[in-house]
């Protein structure tokens, strides 16, 4: 994965840096039990644990996966929304994106591209066409350059990204999952979070490694500013009122 910190002091420290990596790697047990149940990574762990707590995931959801390869949550995804059969497919839509090529995975459409480009956003927004999103979840991150401050507003920005296309294309009673670091930013992240969706709650799997900063921003209900009347600006084509976001 990419998201491993550069770690400084010469080739003789990041040699025993990646030794106790890859020792501590081969010992975990959600590794292990990626590998038994045919997961792409032990990242499939933690969404599944969210979604028991918070049953994000039904058959009929549309939902867009941000970051996501090598494609383990993907895979949870295509699961959770599979029809009773073993060849019948997904009752729904999985859209998944990633700045890297991802293995293709049956019932779920992968764009390649980087999010914070215009021309991904509109790729995937003409991939989605006018179908409203259930859930949107965000397990990006960016590489670490091990520059604290630039991190964090790599971070932010990608967290700041998933919530501006969440709030643009979520239905009413849709749900937005990021992962997110604590430190600095974290909590602007929290509150842009409340500032959006009416029910915000903070999740940290037991999958997801206790030493980790690594924290998930779970909201509910993306609040919009509806214009009092309707007006000819905002709405579109269809007549439908367009939803404004908040500052
Ligand atoms: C922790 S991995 C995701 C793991 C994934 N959820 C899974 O279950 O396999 C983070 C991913 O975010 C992607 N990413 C980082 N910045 C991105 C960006 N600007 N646009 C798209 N993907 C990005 C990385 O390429 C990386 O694959």
């Amino acid at each position: 994965m990419n998201t491993q910190r550069k770690t400084g002091g010469g080739s003789g420290r990041k040699n025993r840096t990646n030794r106790a990596w890859v020792a501590r790697h081969l010992d975990d047990p959600y590794v292990k039990l990626a590998q038994k149940h045919g997961y792409r990574s032990r990242a499939a762990f933690k969404l599944l644990e969210i979604d028991r707590r918070d049953a994000l995931l039904r058959r009929g959801m549309t939902i867009v996966d941000l970051g996501s390869a090598p494609g383990a949550w993907s895979q949870v995804l295509r699961e959770r929304l599979a029809r009773p059969g073993s060849q019948a497919g997904i009752d729904g839509r999985i859209v998944a994106v990633d700045l890297l090529p991802m293995d293709p995975i049956p019932d779920v459409e992968f764009l390649q591209g980087d999010i914070r480009e215009a021309e991904t956003l509109e790729r995937l927004e003409s991939m989605l066409g006018a179908a409203p999103v259930d859930l949107v979840i965000s397990d990006m991150a960016p590489n670490l350059s091990g520059i604290a401050a630039a991190d964090a507003a790599r971070m932010s920005d990608l967290a700041e990204l998933a919530i501006d296309f969440a709030v643009r294309h979520l239905k009413d009673e849709g749900a937005l999952l990021v992962k997110c670091f604590h430190g600095s930013g974290y909590s602007q992240i929290v509150e842009a979070f409340r500032r959006h969706f009416a029910e915000v709650q903070v999740r940290k799997p037991e999958a997801s490694r206790s030493a980790s900063a690594e924290t998930y921003l779970l909201g509910r209900r993306p609040r919009r500013v509806r214009p009092s009347a309707p007006d000819a600006a905002a709405t579109d084509g269809a007549g439908q009122q367009r939803a404004t976001r908040l500052p």
